[in-house]
């Protein structure tokens, strides 16, 4: 424990932490020892979170709402925290709004590449820099495995989830010589309130169980530092292998168009 905090304490940012995986990643760390700022918009969920982390850790913990999909996201997170010693961010919202690519409005599509990409980026550079200076640090930036291949009802959520990889794959090779350690953690289907609130239904009998937070966190907490990306949960990562070495391309594409629109095709087609 005392070690992580060393490498990546004494404070942590975590992007999209009311509830879900993010608040389970603000759990995590604190319980390191890690001194936590959880980021989101309902104020009310993120201080009922503040209080018990403190209560239970005795960490410090400075709870921030921002909107991570607004223009002034940088000059607004950077006055928050410029004074702190961040050693670990946790990218770890990633809005998904189901539905056929253009049943969406394109207003709708920038929000989504906002909060997925653009805020990622620049939090990743942001505090990227500072960690590099120190010469020690980590991100972990959540993934999907449908960021793996293009996704009927759910195309360009899946494409901001490649995106999201691919960049802490070249990252977690770019600053490996300056001690900071990156880390994509591609999550699949986990019991979140975002999750359990799409209803997802007709799930196919032979998809992987769906996860828990807390163990897709402890999971990523433990991959960070060895790997530059990490499937969560053995059957995820069975499933991941017979899909992408096995199936062709179509196949792959096929099959996960085909899940995606079962399950949500009657409510959101
Ligand atoms: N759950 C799954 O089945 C699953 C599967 C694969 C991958 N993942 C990945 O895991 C990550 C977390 O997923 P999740 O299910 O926990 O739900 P999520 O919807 O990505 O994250 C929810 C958290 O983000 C906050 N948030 C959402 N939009 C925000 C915004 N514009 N500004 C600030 N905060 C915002 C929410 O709080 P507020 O509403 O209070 O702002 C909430 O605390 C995502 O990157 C997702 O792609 C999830």
């Amino acid at each position: 424990m005392s070690a992580f905090k060393e490498k990546y304490g004494p404070w942590a940012v975590i992007a999209g932490a009311s509830e879900g995986l993010g608040a389970a990643f603000t759990r995590a760390l604190a319980q390191r020892g890690l001194n936590v700022i959880p980021v989101a918009r309902r104020s009310d969920l993120l201080e009922i979170l503040s209080n018990e982390v403190r209560q239970e850790y005795g960490v410090q913990v400075k709870p921030l709402v921002l909107d991570l999909a607004s223009s002034d996201v940088l000059e607004q997170i950077s006055k928050e925290t410029d004074d702190l010693e961040v050693g670990l961010m946790v990218y770890n919202v990633g809005l998904s709004l189901i539905g056929t690519f253009l049943h969406r409005t394109i207003e709708d599509h920038e929000t989504i590449l906002n909060t997925n990409c653009r805020t990622q980026l620049l939090f990743t550079h942001h505090y990227g820099l500072k960690m590099k200076e120190r010469g020690k640090g980590g991100i972990i930036i959540l993934s999907s495995l449908a960021g793996f291949q293009g996704t009927a009802m759910v195309a360009h959520y899946a494409a901001t989830k490649a995106y999201n990889r691919v960049l802490a794959e070249g990252l977690w090779d770019e600053l490996k010589p300056y001690g900071v350690d990156v880390l994509s953690a591609c999550a699949g289907a986990t019991a979140t309130p975002n999750y359990l609130n799409s209803e997802p239904k007709k799930l196919n009998p032979m998809a992987p169980p769906v996860m828990s937070a807390q163990s897709v966190v402890e999971e990523s907490l433990k991959a960070l530092g060895k790997k530059p990306i990490h499937i969560t949960g053995f059957w995820n990562r069975i499933a991941s292998f017979f899909m992408h070495r096995l199936f062709s391309r179509k196949g792959a594409v096929s099959t996960f168009s085909k899940s995606t629109r079962e399950m949500y095709e009657e409510d959101y087609g």
